[in-house]
C-alpha cells in the first residue's frame, strides 16, 4: 500500500468508525438523562444482567433495553444524518426524473422524524425498537447505517461497541446534562452536539463493580 492509501483507509476509519459511534454515544447519554424513566429501566436492566461484572460480548443478546436505546438515539439522532448519490445515467425514479450527473440527498434525520413511520416522533422512546413494532414497519423507515450494496460495513460492529460501552459506563456512572447548556446538533458530515455535551458525571455506588 502506497503511503496516501494508508493514510486515506486511517481517515476512513476514524471518521466511519470512531467519530459515528462518539455522535452516537454522546446523544444517547443526553437523551437517557433527559428521560429520567428510561435511564431507570436501563440501569435496571444492566444490574439485573451483569450483578456488578463488566460485560462481555455474550452478554449482548441480554442487554436488550441498551439496544433499544441506543437504537432510539440513533433515530433521533442519526450520527450519518444524510447521504447523497450521484446519478450516473438518465434515471426514472418513481414520480421524479433525474438526469444523468443529478444529486440525490437521501436524509436519515428527515425519514426518522416523519410521523407517519414514528408517531409523536419527537418523544424518545425506546419501546419503538421491540421485536414487535420494529417487525409493524417497513423497511427503510430506519437507515442509520444506509442500506444496499453501500450499507455500513461497520454496523455489527458498531452495535457491539455501542451496547458495551453504554453498558460498561452505565453500571458505574449516572450522567446528568449540566443544567442551562445549550444542545443543538451540527449537521456536519456527521451530527455532532454543536456545543459539545457537557454532562455531570455521579458514581452509583451501590452498583460499583468489584475489581
Ligand atoms: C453508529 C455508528 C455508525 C454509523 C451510524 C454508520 C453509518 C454509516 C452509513 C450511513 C454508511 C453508508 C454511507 C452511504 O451509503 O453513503 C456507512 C458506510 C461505511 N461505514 Fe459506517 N457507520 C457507523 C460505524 C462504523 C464503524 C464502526 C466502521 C468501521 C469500523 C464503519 C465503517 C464504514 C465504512 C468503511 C463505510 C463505507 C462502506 C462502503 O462504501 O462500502 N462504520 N456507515
Amino acid at each position: 500500500m502506497r503511503d496516501q492509501a494508508l493514510r486515506d483507509q486511517v481517515i476512513t476509519i476514524f471518521l466511519a468508525g470512531y467519530e459515528t459511534v462518539a455522535n452516537a454515544l454522546s446523544w444517547t447519554w443526553y437523551l437517557l438523562s433527559e428521560n429520567p424513566e428510561c435511564e431507570r429501566r436501563f440501569h435496571d436492566e444492566i444490574d439485573r444482567e451483569l450483578q456488578g461484572r463488566l460485560p462481555t460480548y455474550d452478554d449482548i443478546p441480554r442487554l436488550r433495553y441498551v439496544e433499544m436505546a441506543l437504537a432510539e438515539s440513533m433515530r433521533l439522532y442519526p450520527p450519518a444524518w444524510a447521504m447523497g448519490r450521484c446519478a450516473l445515467h438518465d434515471f426514472q425514479l418513481g414520480d421524479y426524473f433525474l438526469p444523468a450527473k443529478t444529486t440525490v440527498l437521501i436524509s436519515q434525520f428527515i425519514t426518522h422524524r416523519d410521523a407517519r413511520f414514528f408517531p409523536d416522533p419527537l418523544r424518545f422512546d425506546p419501546e419503538r425498537f421491540t421485536p414487535e413494532a420494529k417487525s409493524r414497519r417497513a423497511k427503510f423507515t430506519y437507515f442509520p447505517f444506509g442500506a444496499g450494496m453501500r450499507q455500513c460495513i461497520g454496523e455489527s460492529f458498531a452495535w457491539m461497541e455501542g451496547v458495551l460501552l453504554l453498558a460498561t459506563i452505565a453500571q458505574r456512572w449516572k450522567l446528568r446534562l449540566v443544567p442551562g447548556h445549550k444542545v443543538e446538533p451540527e449537521p456536519l458530515i456527521t451530527l455532532r452536539p454543536k456545543y459539545g455535551m457537557r454532562m455531570q458525571v455521579e458514581a452509583r455506588m451501590a452498583h460499583v463493580a468489584v475489581v
